[in-house]
């Protein structure tokens, strides 16, 4: 692959996986992951992060190409999720006197991953100091849980970048055509939706200085029109609602309950809602079902009672949530039950300590099937939502 120009002296040396079948362990990537890494050649040239295990040498040839017979005078290693950092070790094999640079949470993981024999040749940082690579300094900028605590972001004052670690990044290859805002809010939430608070705290800190690229690990080089991403981050780690509309979210185990869910996105969608998103808990992607959670402002839950609980990808959508700070929303239940209905009641329960939660006057009880009073009490959930 070789590398690409983000400017003159900026290369993008990174990898795209088309083999990864779930990325972290769990997400589903149809469009493959990119591994994002860069070189920056000044008086001295720094390389910024490694990648995959299983890319290293076609990482270590883009590398080579970007330095054209010149040595790495720097690693910068911004992260130690093994995604980025898991070719440490072999860059210092071949690299012996590159300094590694890094904070002290950064080396104490390294140590754990590699052994404490690692980067003999280390620049312990802290938060705000610099490294000058001759015509320019880069600033390094903790970001503690964006999107582990050792994470760092690092700003090039000259070419005015900022290398912006997980943030501002995406699930899909390079390579892969496709827009930004879905797969990289899909990313978001599942990856570092739990932390909006810190990711809040890196805005405030990015608002100050004057950024016209940002590079971030995963996903394409921003560079126009960055303040539509900044906006959307701005959003999502506030819990802000960005899109109008209302998401069913249900179970169904003999279709009672999907009817249910139906006829109340029909009645939604009749007295002219904008958006209904209707989503299969056991059958469509988790991770986009918990996007469009924190999407959009009103969600509706329906599932059956089970084991005197509820119907288990129910239960794991809720914790989804709920672990991620679920908040500012407003949410309407509709349970199913043949006998001793409990559904709504768990549901609600899940949510305890879940901020700012209006939930709906309505709730819909199916007892096996729908009758016509669920029909005018679906009616009035519709009026409700509306
Ligand atoms: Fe892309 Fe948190 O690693």
């Amino acid at each position: 692959m070789g590398f690409n120009k983000v400017t003159d002296t900026i290369l993008y040396v990174g990898v795209n996986d088309h083999q990864v079948d779930l990325f972290e362990g769990q997400y589903d990537v149809p469009n493959g992951m990119a591994y994002n890494s860069y070189v920056i050649k000044d008086e001295k040239t720094a390389v910024m992060d490694t990648t995959d295990a299983h890319f290293t040498q076609e990482w270590l040839d883009n590398v080579a190409a970007a330095l054209d017979g010149a040595k790495p005078d720097y690693l910068v290693v911004q992260h130690m999720e093994p995604d980025h950092s898991a070719s440490i070790e072999k860059f210092l094999a071949v690299y012996p006197e590159a300094v590694v640079v890094g904070n002290a949470k950064t080396f104490a993981m390294m140590e754990q991953f590699f052994g404490a024999g690692i980067a003999p040749n280390r620049l312990v940082v802290k938060n705000g100091e610099t490294l000058s690579l001759g015509s320019r300094e880069l600033t390094f900028v903790f970001a503690p849980m964006v999107h582990w605590p050792e994470v760092m972001v690092t700003y090039d004052a000259k070419d005015k970048v900022l290398f912006s670690a997980d943030g501002f990044g995406k699930f899909g290859a390079l390579d892969a055509e496709e827009g930004w805002a879905c797969e990289a809010r899909r990313y978001y939430f599942g990856i570092v939706g739990k932390y909006g608070p810190q990711v809040q705290m890196l805005l405030k800190k990015a608002a100050t200085l004057d950024i016209q690229i940002i590079c971030p690990l995963h996903g394409p080089v921003l560079s126009e029109n960055l303040g539509y991403y900044l906006d959307l981050y701005n959003t999502w780690s506030s819990y802000g609602v960005e899109s109008d509309g209302v998401m069913i979210a249900y179970t169904s185990v003999y279709g009672n309950t999907k009817k249910a869910a139906q006829l109340l996105a029909d009645k939604l969608k009749a007295k002219g809602c904008p958006k209904v998103v209707f989503t299969d808990l056991a059958r469509d992607d988790m991770a986009e079902a918990v996007e469009d959670a924190f999407r959009y402002g009103k969600l509706v839950l329906a599932t059956t009672t089970y084991n005197a609980d509820i119907f288990p990808f129910m239960r794991t959508f809720i914790e989804h949530l709920v672990e991620r700070n679920y908040q500012n929303r407003t949410i309407g239940l509709i349970e199913n039950g043949t006998w001793a209905a409990t559904a709504a009641k768990v549901m609600k329960g899940m949510f305890e300590k879940s901020k700012n939660i209006t939930w709906l006057n309505t709730t819909v009880t199916v007892k096996s099937a729908m009758t016509a009073e669920n029909e005018a009490q679906l009616d009035a959930m519709a009026d409700e939502l509306i």
